[in-house]
């Protein structure tokens, strides 16, 4: 039985089996619409969430499966004290497989340590996100042909914001995968990243303030909220929020094929009349969530795809 932690559980050859299955079930969905018939996902959300959990849930659905779960800590036993490897321990006879998103990090690993069912980490406070960033990769493959010999501006609440985390982890295994780390002072990316990520995989990369010094050199812009519920207080909040607005004066400065993700929600950082560039793919990613989810699904139940 096989766990998702964080997007180095799998191989980069894994990763491609992932994304050539996804792009499969893309193609033909009917060939899959019943290869998890009888199985049950369990959707475990201690923090909020529209597309994460709504993805898996569709991409459950889709594969003739069905979906249980609870959305919010309060509507759980937790509000009443429980532990995560209590509950998991219960949800394993209830359930096939388990989503689980949790405000602490580290809380998905602690309930796949007591599981009986295969746990997939939807998100762990400031810490990983990894089927977000599977869906990073998926999308960055299908509108580019490959990963590799691309470089990447990250920008916004590179601090907090679990899914540049993740990705960065993921993307420093491809070749000639060069950074842009854009972000004020105080939202700088941990230094855990920079020193046993970044450095330890001599992964070329610059920390810069400026979001209009980076345009004209990024195939790929991934944009990313201010991560309000992790700041310790509303006015430094306040400060930081507005700090990066991506409009179409400063896309002028990109290149013709840059691509524009975000793993939404967006707040302000991306004004919507860049919503009708051909470069923004941010609704396309969502949207490949579910493809990519699926075929994680079916292959963490090890269910048999026609
Ligand atoms: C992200 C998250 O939850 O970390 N959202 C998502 O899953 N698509 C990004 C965010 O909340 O800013």
């Amino acid at each position: 039985m096989r766990h998702l932690m964080s997007p180095l559980d799998l191989s980069t050859e894994e990763l491609e089996q992932l994304m050539d299955l996804a792009d499969d079930m893309r193609a033909d969905p009917q060939k899959y619409a019943d290869c998890c018939h009888g199985k049950k996902l369990a959707t475990c959300f201690y923090e909020p969430s529209t597309r994460t959990r709504l993805s898996f849930e569709a991409a459950m659905l889709n594969l003739g499966g069905s979906v249980l779960g609870f959305s919010s800590a309060d509507s759980s036993s937790a509000a009443k004290g429980e532990s995560v490897s209590d509950t998991i321990r219960v949800i394993s006879s209830y359930a096939d497989i388990c989503a689980m998103r949790h405000p602490k990090e580290g809380a998905p690993l602690v309930a796949s340590f007591h599981s009986r069912i295969p746990v997939i980490n939807a998100g762990d406070g400031g810490h990983q996100h990894p089927t977000q960033t599977l869906t990073d990769l998926y999308t960055i493959r299908a509108l580019k042909g490959e990963i590799g010999n691309l470089t990447i501006g990250l920008c916004g609440d590179l601090k907090f914001g679990r899914t540049v985390h993740s990705l960065i982890n993921a993307l420093v295994r491809y070749p000639n995968i060069r950074f842009i780390l854009i972000s004020p002072e105080e939202l700088r990316i941990p230094e855990y990243i920079r020193e046993d990520v970044l450095d330890q995989n001599n992964i070329p990369y610059q920390e810069i303030e400026r979001l209009e010094d980076a345009m004209p050199e990024l195939d790929i812009l991934y944009m990313t909220r201010v991560q309000r519920e992790r700041f310790f207080n509303e006015e430094d909040y306040l400060r930081m929020k507005d700090f990066y607005i991506l409009n179409a004066e400063k896309m002028e400065l990109a290149k013709e094929n840059m691509m524009v993700l975000h793993p939404l929600p967006r707040v302000n950082e991306i004004s919507v009349e860049v919503d009708d560039d051909p470069r923004a793919a941010y609704f396309m990613q969502a949207q490949y969530g579910v493809y990519i989810r699926m075929a994680l699904i079916a292959t963490l139940l090890e269910v048999k795809v026609c």
